[in-house]
């Protein structure tokens, strides 16, 4: 079943007197269980795009449904609800609370969702767990590497069980060694059946889709699946080229506590 429909969706800013068509007719179908990764040149329209997947935004025309409900007639009520429902978010700069500790920046969510503070706990620490941070969740995000930041947030996005996981440009602000770990992550969610699309300019990194979305100028240049390459092995050939050994965490483990 398509998890995202998207079909003829425009978008065009007003901008003063100038429109700006971001969106030129966009259409795709996204199954259930896909991983997807949306490239394209800058201005292209894939924060647009994605913006409208993620019920931030509506298209000007056209038509969205997203896990089967009709999400461009919805008033901003129904829209944060989606989001709650069914959406994780993870963006390229983390957007951390930065006074916070790991595990209250992943409680955040569950906390505007009223979820009681055990249960908030609870989760928070499972989330943690699943990417590998278990360790840390009393950390500052200024006491986390920059992986590790982009994992709180990962934790933060699956906190509420989503469908799916928006992530714009997760790797832009990662060395490349720790952008591969971050794609180790992002094939394991999938192999858990979480529906996942992610933009990237770097090729290296849609390699590690199972489809690859291409825009230019609003459109649609080209949609196509492929063998997704391996991001475990990726990781331990990259390790392996740099002649380190051990857990990527080292560097800070000396970190306080
Ligand atoms: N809020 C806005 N108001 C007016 N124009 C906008 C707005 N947001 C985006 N645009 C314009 O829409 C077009 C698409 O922008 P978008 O942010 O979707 O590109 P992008 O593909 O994400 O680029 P990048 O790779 O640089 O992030 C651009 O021409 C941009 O200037
Ligand atoms: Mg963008």
């Amino acid at each position: 079943m398509a998890i995202v429909d998207v079909v003829d969706v425009t978008k065009i800013y007003a901008l003063g007197d100038v429109e700006v068509h971001a969106l030129r007719g966009v259409s795709m179908s996204i199954d259930a269980g896909e991983f997807v990764a949306v490239m394209g040149s800058s201005g292209s329209g894939k924060s647009t795009l994605m913006n409208i997947l993620g019920c931030l935004d509506k298209p000007t025309t056209g038509e969205f449904r997203l896990a089967g409900e009709l999400v461009s007639k919805m008033d901003s009520d129904g829209l944060a609800r989606m989001r709650n429902r069914t959406l994780g978010f993870v963006f390229q700069s983390f957007n951390l609370l930065s006074r916070t500790t790991a595990l209250e920046n992943v409680e955040l969510p569950l906390l505007y969702a009223d979820v009681p503070a055990a249960e908030r706990h609870r989760r928070a620490r499972e989330a943690l767990g699943r990417v590998g941070l278990g360790e840390r969740m009393d950390h500052h995000p200024n006491q986390l590497s920059g992986g590790q930041q982009q994992r709180v947030a990962i934790a933060r996005a699956l906190v509420n069980q989503p469908k799916l996981i928006l992530a714009d440009e997760p790797t832009g602000n990662l060395d490349s060694e720790t952008s591969i770990e971050m794609m180790t992550l992002f094939q394991e969610l999938w192999s858990a059946g979480i529906t996942i699309i992610l933009v990237t300019h770097e090729p290296d990194i849609a390699a590690f889709a199972g489809r690859v979305v291409d825009m230019k100028d609003g459109r649609v240049r080209f949609d196509r699946r492929q063998q997704p390459a391996d991001a475990k092995a990726a990781l331990v050939e990259s390790r392996a080229q740099r002649g380190a050994s051990g857990e990527p965490d080292s560097a800070v483990q000396e970190a306080p506590a």
